[in-house]
């Protein structure tokens, strides 16, 4: 026998070589959208290009009206773009899920219900999709509100409804749409930490939208920043912060440093050019004003 083999690792590719890289799970190219047409047409979107690898968490951050939601409904299907396209690589018979910042769920099926509406879509057997949905309702602290009716909840009980639907049918892909702006300082930090859990288990890959840059940076692996109307990517950043985190990431230094450095890039983005306004101050939650 000769010596011992290599270990191989040292041979393997790195993870971000194209020979071990997976195609991405979403990619947009030279994607626009405009509304209207002729004189009055408005361009709302783009050019973007942009690529989600599977089971990243990528957060798009960007003033009010650049076309953030425009972008998300694009990449849920239920828009056209104007020019270029956007891709989903579906593998699986699994659905992309969406979750609009007015929790889009059904006030008249109770919570339960809700919960299970996806699944009885995909046409899943009512005793799995009765085991399926309670569990998910037990993962989100709603066992109790099982029969109740979303009318009679809280903001922050409805958001963990809808959370519960769109993760419950195991989507390949999460699209959010600004799920966590209606709620109050407190109620949202805990649902930013209840989502970094969950999505770290389920290793979903999420497309999340917020105007928030605490919200961007706690949840992100790669955290895109969009310019103002027609909303276009000029940064993109990695927070340093590894797998499995936590919501303590927010009191470190790296965390203020990053967010002090979006907020630089931003705040031109948000007066816009010429506009003699003063540069507003960043929101407390670090929001960006509209
Ligand atoms: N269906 C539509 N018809 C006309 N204009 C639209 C429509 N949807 C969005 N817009 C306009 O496109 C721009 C981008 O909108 P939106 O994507 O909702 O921005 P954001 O989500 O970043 O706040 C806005 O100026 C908005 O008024
Ligand atoms: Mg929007």
């Amino acid at each position: 026998m000769g010596e011992p083999h290599p270990v191989s690792a040292a041979h393997r590719p790195p993870a971000d070589h194209p020979a071990t890289r997976r195609p991405p799970a979403l990619r947009a190219r030279a994607l626009t959208r405009s509304f209207g047409r002729g004189q009055g047409a408005l361009a709302a979107l783009g050019p973007v290009d942009a690529e989600i690898a599977p089971g990243e968490f990528v957060c798009l951050v960007g003033p009010s009206g650049c076309g953030k939601s425009t972008l998300l409904r694009i990449a849920a299907g239920l828009l056209r773009p104007s020019r270029g396209e956007l891709e989903l690589r579906v593998d699986t018979a699994r659905p992309a899920a969406m979750i609009f910042q007015d929790y889009g769920i059904h006030d008249w099926k109770t919570v339960l219900a809700n919960v299970r509406f996806g699944l009885d879509i995909q046409r899943v057997p009512r005793k799995e999709a009765d085991e399926r949905a309670r569990s998910w309702l037990a993962r989100l602290g709603l066992t109790d509100f099982a029969g109740a009716y979303p009318a009679a909840l809280s903001g922050g009980m409805r958001q963990r409804v809808a959370l519960a639907r769109a993760l419950a049918v195991e989507p390949e892909i999460l699209l959010m749409d600004e799920p966590f702006a209606a709620l109050d300082a407190q109620l949202r930090t805990l649902l930013q930490d209840e989502l970094l859990d969950l999505t770290q288990t389920t290793r979903t890959t999420t497309l999340f939208i917020t105007h928030s840059l605490e919200e961007a940076l706690v949840l992100g692996d790669r955290v895109l920043v969009m310019s103002a109307r027609p909303g276009r990517i000029i940064a993109e950043r990695r927070p340093p912060f590894g797998r499995p985190r936590t919501g303590e990431v927010r009191a470190t230094p790296e965390f203020t440093a990053l967010k002090a450095e979006l907020w630089e890039l931003l705040r031109g983005e948000v007066t816009g050019p010429g506009t003699g306004q003063a540069a507003p101050h960043q929101g407390a939650d670090g929001s960006v004003p509209a």
